[in-house]
C-alpha cells in the first residue's frame, strides 16, 4: 500500500501537462478501481476493528496525501501554462509603431484627371450623363436598333424592357447633342457596364467618349487630334497607328494603336507578338446619329472617340493582369 502511494507520488511530481495528471488521478484515486480507493474498499474483509480502524487511518492519510500532491502539481502546472500565455500575448509597449503610409490617388483616378486635362487644352468640355441609361439612348439612338446584331458584342446588364445599366459612354453624346447643337466639344467621362470578367475586362469600366462637331470637321482633324492625345499620354516616342474598323454610329470608323511598351514593338507575350497594342475606337460621327441628335449632317460633320480609362492606365503603368486595377491591394496601390 506504500509502495503504491509512493509511486503516485512519483508519477504526479513527473505529470507535464494537465492531461497527464488527469490520468494518474484515475489510475490512483479514480471511484471505481483507483489503486489506492480498492483498499479502502477492502477494509470491510478486515475482521479485526482494531486492525480495521488503523488501516482505515492508514488508507486515508494516503489517500489525501496523494490528492494535496494532485492539486499542488495542478496548481503549478495551471500556473505554467499561464505564465506561457502571458508570454506569448506579450504586448511591447517600447516597440515602435509601424509606419504610416501616405494616401495616393487610384491610377484611374489619375488617368481620368490626365485625359481631361489634355483635351481640356484643345477646347472640350466635361459632359456626363446617367449610368442607368435607356435602351433607347444607349442603343437605338447611336445607331443599334431593337435586333441588331452588333447589340450581342455589348454583354449587356438588363435593369427591364426599357432600361439597361449602359455598356458605354456613347449614349452621352446623343444626350448631349439634343442638348446643345452644334457646334460643341466634349469629353464623357464615366462609369461603363458588361459582363464581363477576366484579365483585361472587368464588369464595371470606365470610358472616356469624346464628340467634336463644327462645320467643315474631318477625319484629318480626327487624326490630328488623337495622335496628339497619345503623345500627351504616352510621350513622343512611342508609335502610333490607325486601323480601319467598325462601329455602327460612326462611318468611316477606325481604332488606334500604340506600340507596345513591353518589348517596344519587337512582338512579345502582351501583345501577342504583333508589336501594337489597342487603345481607343474611334470614327467620323453617323449621319443617322447626328439626325438622332437634331442636328443637320447636311451642314455639320463631327468626329467621336471612346478609349477605356482602365484600359489607358493597364497600357501606362504596364499592368499585365488588369484585374489588380480593382483588387485594392495597397502594395499595388502604394505604387501609385
Ligand atoms: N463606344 C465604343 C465601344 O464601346 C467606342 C467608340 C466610341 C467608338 C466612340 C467610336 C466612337 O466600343
Amino acid at each position: 500500500m506504500h509502495s503504491v502511494a509512493a509511486h503516485a507520488l512519483d508519477e504526479i511530481a513527473g505529470a507535464t501537462g494537465l492531461d497527464g495528471l488527469e490520468a494518474v488521478r484515475a489510475l490512483y484515486l479514480g471511484r471505481g478501481d483507483g489503486l489506492l480507493t480498492i483498499f479502502r474498499k477492502q477494509l470491510g474483509a478486515v475482521v479485526d476493528p482494531q486492525a480495521r480502524r488503523q488501516l482505515g487511518q492508514t488508507v486515508n492519510e494516503l489517500c489525501e496525501r496523494t490528492a494535496k500532491a494532485l492539486e499542488e502539481r495542478r496548481a503549478a502546472l495551471e500556473a505554467a501554462v499561464r505564465t506561457r500565455q502571458l508570454e506569448i500575448e506579450a504586448l511591447d509597449l517600447t516597440r515602435p509603431a509601424p509606419r504610416l503610409c501616405r494616401g495616393s490617388l487610384h491610377p484611374v483616378t489619375k488617368i481620368l484627371r490626365e485625359v481631361r486635362r489634355i483635351f481640356a487644352q484643345l477646347g472640350y468640355s466635361a459632359a456626363s450623363g446617367p449610368e442607368i441609361e435607356y435602351d433607347r439612348y444607349n442603343f437605338t439612338l447611336v445607331n443599334m436598333p431593337p435586333g441588331h446584331p452588333s447589340r450581342e458584342t455589348q454583354a449587356t446588364f438588363f435593369i427591364d424592357e426599357w432600361r439597361v445599366l449602359r455598356t458605354q459612354t456613347s449614349p452621352v453624346q446623343i444626350r448631349s447633342m439634343i442638348q446643345h447643337g452644334a457646334p460643341q466639344r466634349i469629353i464623357a467621362p464615366g462609369k461603363t457596364f458588361r459582363r464581363d470578367y477576366d484579365a483585361t475586362h472587368f464588369p464595371m469600366f470606365h470610358q472616356i467618349e469624346g464628340l467634336c462637331i463644327d462645320e467643315g470637321v474631318s477625319l484629318g482633324d480626327l487624326k490630328g487630334t488623337l495622335e496628339y492625345f497619345a503623345r500627351s499620354l504616352f510621350g513622343p516616342d512611342r508609335g502610333i497607328r490607325f486601323r480601319p474598323h467598325h462601329f455602327e454610329f460612326t462611318e468611316p470608323s477606325l481604332e488606334v494603336d500604340i506600340s507596345c511598351m513591353v518589348c517596344g514593338g519587337d512582338g512579345c507575350k502582351t501583345c501577342k507578338h504583333s508589336g501594337w497594342l489597342e487603345v481607343l475606337g474611334a470614327g467620323m460621327v453617323h449621319p443617322i446619329v447626328l439626325r438622332n441628335g437634331g442636328i443637320d449632317p447636311e451642314i455639320y460633320s463631327g468626329f467621336a472617340f471612346g478609349v477605356g480609362a482602365e484600359r489607358l492606365a493597364q497600357l501606362l503603368y504596364v499592368i499585365e493582369d488588369g484585374r489588380l486595377v480593382y483588387e485594392n491591394d495597397v502594395r499595388y496601390l502604394r505604387q501609385g
